[in-house]
């Protein structure tokens, strides 16, 4: 039976993942697969793939919860090949009322769970930002968008406007959401029953905000709208029913204050603006659990502690003018801070506001901060003084100068650390082995000596992916045995006769399951690239399952490729 359930997926991996993924959750019992073969209900013409396959989709389709369907229906708008980025697509299903409450979980973890479902499933695929193992994105498959686009419209979910449709403009539909993928105008009237609109462009025929007053989430993506845009948000205050407002790169240079008057707003995404100040009306808004104003002009408010629903923020810069890191301590549900460009914290009060804030967050996962900026202080431990990472963090970006922070960071105070990038001064392998969740490391650190030795017998039992900006030591035996990617810098010199020196690469080969290694190629003056890149590759091969490798010539600093949240 599996034979030819097999044959019927005529060797196209969608659908052998596909069924496989139906299968996994069946019994393992004759009479149930046979149901399942009769019930897929293939053709009997033979070889027809894109029929078959087809129908296994839509046979894992309809074997998904009615709550994952909606969640899947809900991708129908996305462009093909588009990167779907996760944390969006979250707070949009929660905003959406797809994602059913229980007790004593967070909705966006709930959310979570259904998206690990269907990636479970296999009807989405996860997307990590350059294998730092984070899934960040995901993809839907053209066959999965195809078949959720027309079961879309079957249900009347979703009207999309692409361009591709026969309708003559404007449009009416019953479907109480629209997104609009092409530059197209519509009228007013058809909006009052819409609960959902997304336009990612926009033309000047664009509908008055105040015609959609049953909207619950509202996405403009209009890069390219040249139109007025702060008048065009005038009516915004009237959408009192909205849980996600979603303005990335619409032009505007200040909110409307009347957006105190949505209280139920979750989600406010302001990237890509030059909005400075947030309106005060934006304290009000009790319910605001994700806060994304990670724009160089946007200054963080010195109310920011009255959003105490808050569970993720995001923001460009801080310092302890605005009051920030006191406030900070007063969001006690935050899981996620993200300060993309720098924390500066110039006295010695705000380093320690700052760390007694941090401490009272019992919630915060995921902490990441491009860059610390300490004037006048350059006594190394000064940094993190005080600093107690909280227990249940499982992902630290963070990076000082001075360094420091290492003392604090200790195995036995953070069990369940999972990602960590740090900037350290001299590496103590030993401690980073010890954490033994770590699924990527990033250390920028200097100094390390080609004898030194990257971590013993049992470190780093699940370490997939380590970068770091320097050359690395020895790998032994039994030290990173997960790891997948690996990334480090090599510099390259020429001895006195002239020759590139050699690279030794020989203990790459006990790392068992390496795929694949990036090397940072560092030209010392007077060498050839080529000779230099020949070098590395000839590293690589010799070994006795060669890795892929990619090079790269080092130009940028450290934190000129920041990591992504
Ligand atoms: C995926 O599903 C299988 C079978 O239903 C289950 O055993 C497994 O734990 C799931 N994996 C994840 C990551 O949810
Ligand atoms: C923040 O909360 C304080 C105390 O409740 C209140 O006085 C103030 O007006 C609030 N600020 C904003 C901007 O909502
Ligand atoms: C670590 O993760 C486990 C599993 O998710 C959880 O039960 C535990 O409470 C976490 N520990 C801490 C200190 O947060």
């Amino acid at each position: 039976m599996v034979d030819k359930i097999l044959h019927k997926c005529c060797g196209v991996p969608l659908a052998i993942i596909t069924i496989g993924s139906v299968l996994i959750g069946k019994l393992v019992d004759m009479e149930e697969w046979s149901k399942l073969y009769s019930s897929i209900g293939f053709g009997n013409e033979e070889n027809n793939v894109v029929e078959n396959t087809r129908k296994i989709l839509l046979f894992s389709y309809y074997d998904l919860p009615l709550h994952l369907r909606t969640c899947l229906l809900y991708l129908s708008q996305y462009r093909e090949d588009v990167l779907i980025e996760k944390d969006s697509l979250l707070w949009r299903w929660v905003a959406e009322g797809f994602v059913y409450e229980e007790q004593g979980i967070g909705l966006y973890d709930i959310a979570e769970r259904y998206f690990n479902d269907l990636i479970n499933r296999s009807m989405i695929q996860p997307i990590g930002f350059s294998h730092d193992g984070i899934i960040s994105h995901c993809r839907v498959h053209d066959m999965v968008l195809d078949m959720t686009r027309l079961l879309a419209k079957e249900e009347n979910f979703i009207t999309l406007l692409d361009g591709n449709e026969q309708n003559t403009y404007p449009i009416c539909s019953n479907a109480h959401r629209l997104a609009i993928r092409d530059k197209k105008g519509l009228i007013d009237t058809c909006m009052t029953h819409l609960r959902s609109f997304n336009a990612i462009r926009c033309d000047k025929f664009w509908p008055s905000l105040s015609s959609f007053q049953a909207l619950r989430v509202l996405v403009l993506d209009a890069g390219n709208c040249n139109m007025d845009n702060t008048n065009h948000l005038e009516h915004l205050g009237k959408l009192i029913h909205l849980r996600y407002l979603g303005l990335r790169g619409v032009d505007t240079l200040e909110l409307p204050k009347e957006i105190g008057n949505l209280k139920k707003l979750q989600a406010l995404d302001l990237r890509g603006h030059r909005i400075q100040e947030l309106p005060h009306g934006v304290g009000q808004l009790s319910h605001l659990k994700l806060l994304r104003a990670d724009t160089t002009q946007t200054r963080i408010p010195d109310w920011i502690g009255n959003l105490t629903s808050l569970e993720e923020l995001w923001m460009s810069e801080a310092d302890e003018s605005s009051n920030f890191v006191k406030e900070l301590g007063k969001l006690m549900e935050l899981r996620k801070l993200c300060i993309t460009k720098k924390l500066c914290l110039t006295s010695t009060s705000a380093v320690e506001a700052w760390a007694k804030s941090v401490t009272k967050l019992l919630k915060i996962q995921f902490i990441r901060i491009g860059w610390v900026e300490l004037n006048g202080y350059d006594d190394s431990t000064y940094c993190w003084e005080g600093f107690i990472p909280p227990r249940q963090l499982r992902a630290l970006h963070i990076s000082c100068k001075p360094l420091g922070l290492i003392a604090r960071i200790n195995p036995m105070l953070l069990p369940n650390l999972s990602h960590l990038s740090v900037h350290v001064d001299s590496p103590d392998l030993e401690t980073f082995g010890r954490f033994l969740e770590l699924v990527t490391l990033r250390l920028d650190m200097d100094g390390i000596q080609h004898h030194d030795v990257m971590g013993r017998q049992g470190a780093f039992p699940k370490l997939r992916v380590f970068k770091t900006q320097a050359t690395p030591g020895l790998f032994l035996e039994g030290s990173m045995p997960s790891l997948e990617s690996l990334h480090f810098r090599v510099e390259a010199r020429t001895s006195e006769d002239g020759k590139v020196d050699h690279f030794d690469f020989h203990s790459l080969r006990n790392l068992p399951l390496l795929q694949e290694v990036t090397v940072d190629i560092w030209l010392a003056p007077g060498v050839d690239l080529n000779k230099a890149m020949q070098m590395v590759k000839r590293a690589i091969e010799i070994l006795p399952n060669p890795p892929i490798l990619h090079m790269k010539i080092t130009k940028s600093a450290w934190l000129d490729e920041l990591f992504p949240c």
